[in-house]
């Protein structure tokens, strides 16, 4: 019997879906598909990001970073020109309760469990953060005031280039960064730096600034070294050519442990990353990078994390890897399996943004740095750290001299990791509680 009302079923579904019909049927078949794909993803997600909220990975191809880089248009300026662009920064709100004596340093741990990807690992910045600043100020202020004094224009130079090819754009980039910084620090912390007419001051360190002279307390400096003096990052800004490459052509680079600008000084970016071997850069990260800063708008800051670890503890120059006006430094003269209390932890947050005016596309690298004995006593970082440590590829590892310090480093992590297993840590809630990149 029911084989029976199939059969007539058929039949009348026959008669209904002939030649004429059958493509409006298909039509509101793939219609009512679509319609219930997007109703459950419109519902899924919602859900899914409530209960988990696993944070985007920056480190993975085809995550957030990718996604900050495809929403750039691309560009038909002429290689090496530049339109001044009428975008102001928004103004910034004060920091929510911040003191130079008790705001405590952003705490990144920005490594995850294993595979490893090389990638540039963007995400878009928000104008109120371009800038961290936080208790640690009063010493990495010291640091820089003495490298200056010590090294001066090795550390923080702005290109003037010769008399006939002068890029004029290059000091006017220099004091735009100047100026920039100024309003931003008066605005985002004004328990610190107040505005004059002339520039602004530091009413904790008693630093008076003035742009149009460049001063500092009546002495004149270098541009960059002004600006290194406001904050506790490094700063470096690259300047596009005819030939469509960025030049590193202003800089202040003293705390970077790890590099030194007169290396690098007047480079394109290619080859800083070449002659520093960063790993996999040919392969992947030099195309995605030309176009990335080819693109980069006024009005699109991004942010990248990296961390590396040090066996010694100079945040200025890891002392480590040679002396810092050698020849040739590099991991192989670190001493072996140092004792895992000279282990430090270095963590950098780079900012990314164009200058409006100059066209000048400025870096902050603000350093983090911690004993690694420190950061393994909170949880999920040694279990984390030990996985990313091993997942380090062999370009990668050499670039990061694991070889110098990994047994006993690893040792170290995965018994604190044992013990916080032991004390009976919850693991399935580490995205929750430390979502990339904390
Ligand atoms: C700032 O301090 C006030 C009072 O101490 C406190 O209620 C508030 O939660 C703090 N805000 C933040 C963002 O820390
Ligand atoms: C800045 O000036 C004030 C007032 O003259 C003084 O009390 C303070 O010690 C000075 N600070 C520094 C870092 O010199």
């Amino acid at each position: 019997m029911d084989r029976l009302q199939d059969v007539l079923e058929f039949e009348r579904l026959r008669r209904i879906v002939n030649v004429k019909t059958a493509p409006y049927i298909l039509l509101a078949l793939a219609v009512a598909l679509l319609l219930r794909n997007y109703l459950s993803k419109q519902t899924r997600p919602k859900t899914w990001l409530q209960s988990t909220r696993r944070s985007p990975d920056p480190e993975k191809p085809t995550d957030v970073n990718t996604f900050a880089e495809k929403r750039m248009k691309p560009t038909e300026r002429e290689p090496g020109t530049w339109t001044p662009s009428p975008f102001t920064r928004p103004t910034a709100p004060p920091y929510p309760n911040w003191s130079h004596l008790t705001t405590k340093p952003l705490p990144y741990r920005p490594f995850r469990h294993g595979p490893y990807h090389i990638t540039m690992g963007l995400r878009s910045m928000h104008w109120d953060e371009w800038i961290e600043l936080d208790n640690h100020y009063l010493r990495f202020h010291a640091d820089k005031a003495r490298r200056i004094a010590e090294r001066g224009p090795k550390c923080c130079r702005t290109s003037t280039g010769d008399p006939t090819t002068a890029d004029p754009r290059v000091w006017d980039g220099a004091v735009e960064l100047l100026e920039e910084l100024s309003a931003y620090l008066s605005e985002r912390y004004p328990s610190m730096f107040v505005r004059t007419d002339v520039g602004v001051d530091n009413i904790i360190t008693n630093e008076s600034f003035n742009i149009p002279e460049l001063t500092m307390n009546g002495i004149r400096e270098d541009p960059m070294q002004l600006c290194a003096r406001l904050i506790q990052d490094d700063l470096a800004i690259m300047f596009e050519k005819e030939d469509g490459q960025y030049y590193l052509l202003a800089g202040a680079i003293l705390l970077a442990g790890f590099w030194r600008l007169e290396d690098k000084f007047g480079m394109p970016l290619s080859e800083i990353h070449t002659s520093g071997d960063v790993p996999g850069f040919k392969e992947k990260l030099e195309k995605g990078m030309t176009n990335f800063f080819r693109r980069v708008q006024p009005e699109k800051a991004v942010l990248r994390n990296n961390y590396f670890l040090q066996v010694d503890d100079d945040l200025a120059w890891s002392s480590s890897i040679g002396d810092e006006d050698s020849e040739t430094v590099g991991w192989f003269t670190a001493e072996k399996n140092r004792a895992v209390e000279h282990h430090y932890f270095r963590s950098e947050r780079q900012s990314l943004r164009r200058l409006p005016r100059s066209g000048g596309v400025v870096f902050t690298i603000r350093t983090y740095f911690h004993p690694v004995t420190e950061i393994a006593e909170e949880e999920y970082v040694p279990g984390r750290l030990a996985s990313a440590v091993r997942s380090w590829g062999e370009d990668v590892s050499r670039y990061k001299g694991r070889e110098r310090y990994g047994e006993v480093l690893l040792e170290y992590l995965d018994q604190k990791h044992e013990e916080q297993v032991a004390r009976g840590v919850d693991f399935s809630k580490e995205e929750e509680v430390r979502a990339y990149p904390w």
